[in-house]
């Protein structure tokens, strides 16, 4: 396991990668992307992401995101088999056929095999506020999943405009104890989401534009 690091913010690249392309390249650039191609992603790149991730906004300035980068075929497999594993017994809980549980969970397998990066995403609640009343600390820990969407959204966008893809993988949030023990995560650090990273192989499918649902007062 490497050890861990926090980018550096004023790092000049930053900027500079961030002005590759406009905001409007980047937000409507962003796809999920399931295939990747073998091009290796630079360190540098995802360093510089997840330095974008940490300029989103987050309770009380918590900053309570915390991210765990997976670039060894090791690393990877170690965590698929593991979530896998807590995959199949879930879908068996569900009742789903033998033929879909293996074909749902050898496609997950495959699917974090083959991207090139795993970034996993954590938040740590050690920082947010303590209330007696359950009710007001459950939307303080919400508000750390709130700030977690931002952070991922930044990443992504940041790692779009250097042309790199990303999918979302909720997997984690449905087993983060398993998570936690396949990477040797400190305890506090509650995985809730991975971000797959890569040079996409060919365009997802055009996506329908926007319906915004707003009413005005
Ligand atoms: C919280 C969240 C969880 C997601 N989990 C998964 C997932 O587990 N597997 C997957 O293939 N896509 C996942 N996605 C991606 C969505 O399917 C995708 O964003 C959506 O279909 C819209 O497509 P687009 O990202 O290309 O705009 C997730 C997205 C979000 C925001």
């Amino acid at each position: 396991m490497g050890a861990s690091r926090k980018p550096g913010m004023n790092d000049p690249q930053l900027s500079l990668a961030l002005g590759n392309l406009s905001l409007a390249d980047s937000l409507l650039g962003r796809r999920s992307i399931r295939r990747f191609s073998d091009r290796p992603v630079d360190p540098g790149i995802i360093e510089r992401a997840i330095a974008a991730a940490c300029l989103a906004p987050s309770p009380h300035g918590s900053s309570p995101w915390r991210f765990c980068v997976l670039s060894s075929e090791e690393s990877k497999k170690i965590l698929a088999e593991m979530m896998g594993r807590d995959f199949l017994r879930d879908m068996e809980k569900e009742g789903l056929s033998e033929a879909e549980r293996t074909r749902r969970h050898s496609g997950s397998i495959r699917l974090l095999t083959r991207a090139p990066v795993l970034i996993l995403a954590a938040l740590s609640y050690a920082q947010l506020d303590e209330y007696g009343d359950p009710g007001k600390q459950a939307n303080e820990y919400m508000m750390a999943e709130h700030s977690l969407g931002a952070a991922l959204q930044n990443l992504m966008l940041a790692l779009t405009a250097e042309r790199i893809g990303t999918l979302w993988r909720c997997a984690p949030l449905f087993c983060p104890e398993t998570a936690r023990a396949a990477l040797e995560l400190p305890a506090d650090w509650v995985p809730r989401a991975l971000i797959l990273a890569g040079y996409p192989d060919g365009a997802p499918p055009p996506k329908d534009p926007p319906q915004p649902e707003v009413l005005t007062r």
